[in-house]
């Protein structure tokens, strides 16, 4: 079957960044165990100290589900849970589901026949099924199949558990409700050796769910109404990954760019005011947030562009289509000249800010002169990467019941004509930082002997020969080539990098 979308350039906003170009991935985690305030129930006690269990997570889709599967493996880690790549030695399979795909209950249905059929040959585990998918199907997930224990939605993450000893004890668990309580005062946070195996960038969760209601998306329904954790919740919580040895946080939220988080003394904070507090942590290297909606794009947030040097120059900003019609149908509430305006302000702010961006193609309605509109804005924008998704149905959503759905065919042709565009955008972005030289956080040792990998502000792979223990600094380094998904550099010392930005800034006064 085809996907129903393409993915481009790095793996943002829905899909986990550890997976490199497939929209699903299987994320095992090294866990410790650590004081922690969840629940805990006798039966709970009961069951963990024979022995350490092994917990399997499968995660689909956005990097916030990447966020909540460690969130869970945490929550578990203080009761007997060790995490496994391998899901035979599994006592506790979770499936944290994505509801954004296309026929994403049939896939979870079919995954969870396999694990059905597991029981059957005899292996005993218990198994949970957690994410956008439990949110909206709860009830029916736990009737259709009968290998699963528990179901509950990403607000319960905190009472998971709880919900597992309630499973353990013979009872079938379907927790979707919505509490009232804050789930991240109930999350423990990772114990340190814990973040340091999970890498040198981490996410952070700082806001959850969506007002905007457009009229394609089901996460409005899936992740409820919106809401910002606190400012000293945010901090403590990347404090204590930088502590770790974290150098990058990527701040997360549904329309992040909507937090509205309250500070110490009750005073409502946006997410500019945010990164400039998170950049007083000195080891903090770089701040990024995604995704972000055209509509909050406050003069506060882009001003911070211009004055936080933490804040990377990488900038998610969907526009889903370039035709104010089908923007009016999607209930985007903005038109293409109000996103024009935005993306104005940001270059004037940041002149080097490269973009990426969100587009549906074959939205109900949407005409070859709508297309033509969504190929011009991709021109004018010149967007440096970008996901395109077909538009397919999510029962529930106003657009499912919309007249003039638009046939397979015609979707496929403007996917493949977009894609194409993107493509070349994406490859003239790489080929024009070559001779520039760029800042580099270096994350892991590279593919060759010798080499080691790293990003650029703008969020490229770089690969660049050098000793492994520059792994976590950031190190200038000149662009020599550039290829499809990656460029290529040569480290520089700080005096080459000192004379190379006096020749650039030479080049800018020129032009
Ligand atoms: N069909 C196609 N694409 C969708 N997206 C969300 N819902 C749908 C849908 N029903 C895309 C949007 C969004 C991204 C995360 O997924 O472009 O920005
Ligand atoms: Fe979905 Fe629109 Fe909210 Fe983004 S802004 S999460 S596309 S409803």
């Amino acid at each position: 079957m085809q996907e129903p979308h393409t993915l481009h350039y790095r793996a943002l906003p829905w899909i986990p960044a550890s997976a490199g170009m497939t929209p699903e991935t299987t994320k095992p985690r090294v866990l410790g165990a650590e004081c922690s305030p969840v629940l805990f129930s006798p039966q709970m006690a009961e069951t963990t100290e024979l022995r350490p269990k092994k917990l399997f997570i499968k995660t689909y889709g956005c990097q916030m589900n990447v966020y909540d599967s460690d969130r869970m493996a945490d929550a578990l880690a203080p009761h007997g849970y060790e995490p496994t790549p391998v899901i035979d030695d599994a006592d506790l399979v979770v499936l944290n589901t994505c509801h954004i795909r296309e026929k994403a209950s049939e896939k979870v249905f079919s995954e969870l026949g396999r694990l059905a059929e597991m029981k059957r040959e005899g292996r005993d585990f218990m198994v949970g099924v957690a994410g956008c998918v439990a949110q909206a199907e709860g009830e029916e997930i736990a009737r259709r199949s009968k290998a699963v224990d528990l179901v509950f939605g990403p607000q319960s993450y905190h009472r998971l558990p709880e919900l597992l000893a309630r499973a353990v004890s013979g009872e079938r668990v379907v927790e979707t409700e919505f509490p009232a309580e804050d789930k991240f005062e109930h999350l423990p946070q990772a114990e340190q050796k814990v973040i340091r195996s999970r890498g040198l960038t981490a996410f952070l969760t700082v806001q959850e769910g969506c007002d905007k209601f457009c009229s394609f998306c089901v996460v409005p329904y899936t992740r409820g109404a919106e809401t910002s954790r606190s400012v000293e919740q945010v901090l403590a919580e990347a404090r204590n990954l930088v502590a770790a040895g974290v150098r990058e946080l990527t701040l997360l939220g549904q329309n992040v760019n909507a937090y509205h988080g309250l500070d110490a003394r009750g005073r409502s904070v946006g997410l500019g005011e945010l990164c400039e507090r998170l950049a007083e942590i000195e080891d903090l290297a770089r701040i990024r947030y995604t995704t972000s909606h055209p509509s909050d794009m406050t003069d506060e947030l882009i001003a911070a562009h211009r004055d936080n040097l933490k804040l990377m120059p990488y900038l998610h900003l969907p526009v889903q289509s370039g035709s104010d019609r089908i923007l009016k149908a999607m209930n985007r509430r903005h038109t293409v000249a109000d996103y024009r305006r935005i993306i104005e302000r940001i270059k004037t702010a940041r002149p080097d800010m490269a973009m990426s961006g969100d587009f549906i193609v074959g939205f109900p309605g949407e005409t070859d002169a709508d297309f033509a509109d969504t190929m011009s804005i991709v021109r004018e924008v010149g967007y440096a990467s970008a996901y395109t998704f077909k538009y397919s149905i999510r029962p529930g959503t106003p657009g499912a019941d919309m007249a003039d759905q638009v046939p397979e065919a015609v979707k496929t042709e403007r996917l493949a004509a977009l894609n194409q565009q993107i493509a070349t955008q994406m490859r003239d972005f790489g080929r024009s930082v070559v001779g520039r030289t760029l800042d580099v956080l270096i994350e892991k040792p590279g593919r060759m002997p010798g080499q080691i990998g790293g990003r650029s502000p703008y969020l490229q792979a770089v690969h660049m020969e050098g000793p492994e223990r520059l792994i976590g600094s950031v190190q200038p380094v000149l662009i020599v080539a550039a290829g499809n998904n990656s460029i290529e550099g040569k480290i520089v010392t700080h005096a080459e990098r000192k004379a190379a930005s006096l020749i650039e800034t030479q080049v800018v006064a020129a032009q």
